[in-house]
């Protein structure tokens, strides 16, 4: 399926960064969380750039999870150099038809795309100065999987530019540089702004709304035109499917393609199969959550533990959490035990945890925290290992 257009959010968010709506602080810069695989991206890629660039606007796209081995400050310094580069190139002709020196804008062709956030480049403030100049337009940068850029020193400073080139080039009421920072982890991107020494303090994370009753009536109504047999679809039971499946449209579009194969030799109506399928992929996933953590050594376990019940607030070596490893393992525990047990559960492939260069914690799948709060309220944490479950019911 081609995605569904969410048109009415982009304009939306559109109208917000360009300081356009009444209340709010989008102009500041718009954070944004959402689940994994809820359609971040495809929302920005898809819905907000192109809307965006209707609107006379310049926008760079960057995501920092695109490659994992480069640091995010190149990326995104990258990603400003390949949207200038045609830019320079637009100048250097208007330069050569009017003489280089008839051109306010010809030291520009002097600039290095390759170079910029390098030392002897051009900064990221120059960069996206330049850009707003050469274009004549006004710069959306959008970052994906912006906490990444705190994962190290160099994507810090990157961020801590791009407020400094957002306060530069912004003036009320004329919004030059629009910020856009989405991340799926809500605890990671409030990093961004939560503390007086975070570069973008005083600005809110909000969540990206899901994928809605629209998008669900647009399924139904394809189903509909495709199997009018099956008229009319249940879409309260589309919908709940939906939520089952985390508001994940890839997993509930896989789910319905097997049920309304004609492979799958239903006999009745899909949606109970549908909704069948989205309850065991929950079991599923929670099973894939319960192995992973049975098969930590015990000081991961209980460090991972200590994190998911503190959230935010995990501080992973003051003496109250070495209380806690210390109770739960009957022995006492040392400051660099728990150091390396912290360090293996980031080095795990795929990560359980992760680390931001000032040493700040968090899981890493941000989906724990809400397995680890349903076992809790159902009484069943800790996992516990099949053959011990078994010993105890024997
Ligand atoms: N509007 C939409 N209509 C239909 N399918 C969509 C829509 N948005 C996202 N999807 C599908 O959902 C899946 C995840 O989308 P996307 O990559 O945009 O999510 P994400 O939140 O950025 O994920 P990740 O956390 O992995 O970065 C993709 O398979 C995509 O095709
Ligand atoms: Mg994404």
């Amino acid at each position: 399926m081609i995605a569904f257009p969410r048109t009415e959010l982009a304009q939306q968010v559109a109208a917000a960064l360009q300081g356009q709506a009444l209340l709010g602080d989008a102009h500041n810069g718009l954070f944004l969380a959402a689940p994994r695989r809820t359609g971040k991206s495809t929302f920005l890629q898809s819905d907000l750039k192109p809307l965006l660039e209707v609107c006379g606007v310049a926008v760079v796209y960057v995501d920092l999870w695109a490659d994992p081995h480069r640091d995010p400050g190149a990326l995104i310094a990258d990603a400003i150099g390949r949207a200038l580069e045609p830019q320079l190139g637009l100048v250097a002709r208007a330069a050569k038809k009017a003489g280089v020196d008839k051109v306010s804008l010809a030291g520009w062709l002097q600039v290095d795309t390759t170079r910029i956030g390098k030392l002897d480049g051009l900064t990221l403030v120059d960069a996206l100065r330049a850009l707003h100049e050469t274009s004549g337009k006004p710069i959306a940068l959008i970052i994906d999987e912006a906490q990444h850029a705190l994962t190290s020193e160099d994507g810090e400073a990157a961020m801590t530019s791009l407020k400094s080139a957002r306060d530069q080039l912004n003036r009320p009421g004329e919004v030059r540089l629009m910020l856009v920072m989405s991340g799926s982890d809500r605890d990671k991107l409030i990093r961004l702004v939560n503390s007086n020494a975070a570069p973008f303090f005083g600005s809110q994370v909000q969540r990206m709304p899901p994928l809605g009753p629209d998008f669900i009536a647009h399924v139904a109504s394809l189903i509909e035109s495709q199997r009018p047999s099956l008229i009319p679809v249940d879409q309260a039971a589309l919908h709940q499917a939906f939520e089952a499946f985390g508001h994940r449209p890839q997993f509930f579009m896989a789910a319905l393609g097997q049920v309304l194969s004609p492979l799958a030799n239903l006999s009745g109506r899909f949606e109970p199969a549908l909704l069948q399928a989205a309850s065991d992929r929950q079991r599923d996933d929670e099973a894939q959550m319960e192995a992973d953590f049975l098969g930590l050594k015990p000081v991961e376990q209980v460090v991972l533990w200590r994190m998911l019940d503190q959230g935010p607030r995990f501080r992973p070596y003051d003496a109250e959490a070495l209380r806690f490893y210390g109770d739960l393992l009957a022995q006492p525990m040392t400051v660099p035990t728990v150091q390396r047990a912290l360090e293996s559960l980031r080095q795990r492939m795929p990560a359980l945890v992760w680390k931001s260069a000032r040493g700040e914690y968090a899981v890493e799948d941000a989906s724990m925290h809400r397995w680890f709060q349903a076992r809790r309220a159902a009484g069943t944490w800790p996992p516990v290992p099949q053959e011990v479950l078994a010993m105890q019911t024997a």
